[in-house]
């Protein structure tokens, strides 16, 4: 019997057991009810007396061996598990990146400041916080125009009064106080208007406005003007409309539709079943605004437009709700790229 264990023993010792598995069956095997130790206590009664004690101390050699083998190979194994949840496939192919696409807004602002670029105007570019002078003042709003409301603009809590801009005429204030002339220019931009959001309305949105000034403006150029860009950007079957409008900062005033591109002037739900779709403010610079500006109204004269980036977006790709375009909801902006026509 002695033999037999120390046999049993060298067995233990040099085994290798790869996985849990395979550790289980050993447990088994040597541990359990009807396993190798179970049956080897049963043969131990039957050792004669005097070897009794030396081989009974190496039966529990034995059990030991195997209870400590069990358990160390438990942690061995163990820790490879864990090991292997932690160590990637360094090998593996590596996974493919999703190219990013621009978002809708940038992707019209971009097309708008093109067209103007061709048609002759320069860029321009001017700080989101302004005081009141060029944000208002200068523009003729009077003191108590309902624009300056707490309702409209965001104030900052200074005591110079300044604002967030609630159009980018701000930067045609600007672009006048420095006497460059003639002068022609676009400011495309974000504005700030302290409005409920809803899907027609929202408290930030992008602006693109234009400026030219010079001893000839009329409000014919005005109008080719807009013409030509409204015939690059909805095509050239498109017609424009213009209706008398209000603004403090020009005079004359007016608002200017385009024929609905989608029903073609039929009517449709996107022009309200009017044919047309309104797009733009516009008129002359009022002459009390350039002599704000130190521009002589003798001599210059200047026409000025302002148009809602968010708006044309919403026309071109037909979208509905405004707070899309801020909520930067990936599976919204994948849609638009430049193969878009862009
Ligand atoms: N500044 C005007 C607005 O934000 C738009 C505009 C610009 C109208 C220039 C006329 C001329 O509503």
């Amino acid at each position: 019997m002695k033999s037999r264990i120390e046999a049993l023993l060298q067995e233990i010792a040099t085994l290798e057991i790869p996985t849990p598995d395979a550790l289980e069956q050993f447990r088994i095997q040597y541990l359990g009810k009807k396993g190798i130790l179970a049956a080897l206590f049963v043969d131990f009664k039957e050792v004669p007396g005097p070897e009794k004690k030396e081989t009974g101390l190496l039966l529990n050699q034995l059990k030991q061996a195997a209870e400590q083998k069990i358990e160390s190979l438990r942690e061995v194994l163990e820790a490879q598990q864990a090991q292997q949840v932690e160590i990637p496939d360094l090998s593996r192919p590596a996974g493919g990146h999703e190219a990013g696409s621009r978002h809708p807004v940038s992707l019209v602002m971009n097309q708008m400041i093109g067209i103007f670029q061709r048609l002759g105007f320069n860029l321009s570019d001017g700080p989101e916080i302004v005081d009141d002078w060029h944000n208002f003042g200068a523009l003729n709003f009077d003191e108590d125009h309902p624009a300056r409301d707490m309702q409209d603009t965001f104030f900052l809590s200074n005591p110079e009064g300044w604002l967030l801009r609630t159009h980018t005429s701000s930067v045609q204030v600007q672009e006048m106080m420095k006497g460059q002339l003639p002068l022609r220019a676009i400011m495309p931009g974000r504005v700030y208007r302290n409005e409920t959001i809803s899907a027609r309305a929202h408290c930030q949105f992008h602006q693109i406005e234009g400026l030219y000034i010079a001893e000839d403006a009329s409000f014919a150029d005005l109008k080719q003007t807009l013409y030509s860009f409204v015939r690059e950007m909805f095509g050239p079957d498109s017609k424009v409309r213009f209706r008398p409008s209000y603004f403090p900062f020009t005079e004359i005033s007016a608002e200017m539709d385009v024929s609905c591109f989608i029903c073609g002037g039929e009517g449709c739900a996107v022009c309200k079943q009017t044919g047309w779709v309104e797009i733009l403010g516009c008129g002359m610079v009022d002459p009390q605004v350039l002599i704000n500006c130190g521009i002589d109204p003798e001599k210059y004269q200047g026409y000025a437009f302002g148009i809602g980036v968010e708006r044309m977006a919403m026309l071109k790709y037909g979208i509905r709700d405004l707070r899309l375009f801020f909520e930067n909801d990936a599976r919204f902006l994948k849609q638009f790229h430049l193969g878009l026509g862009l």
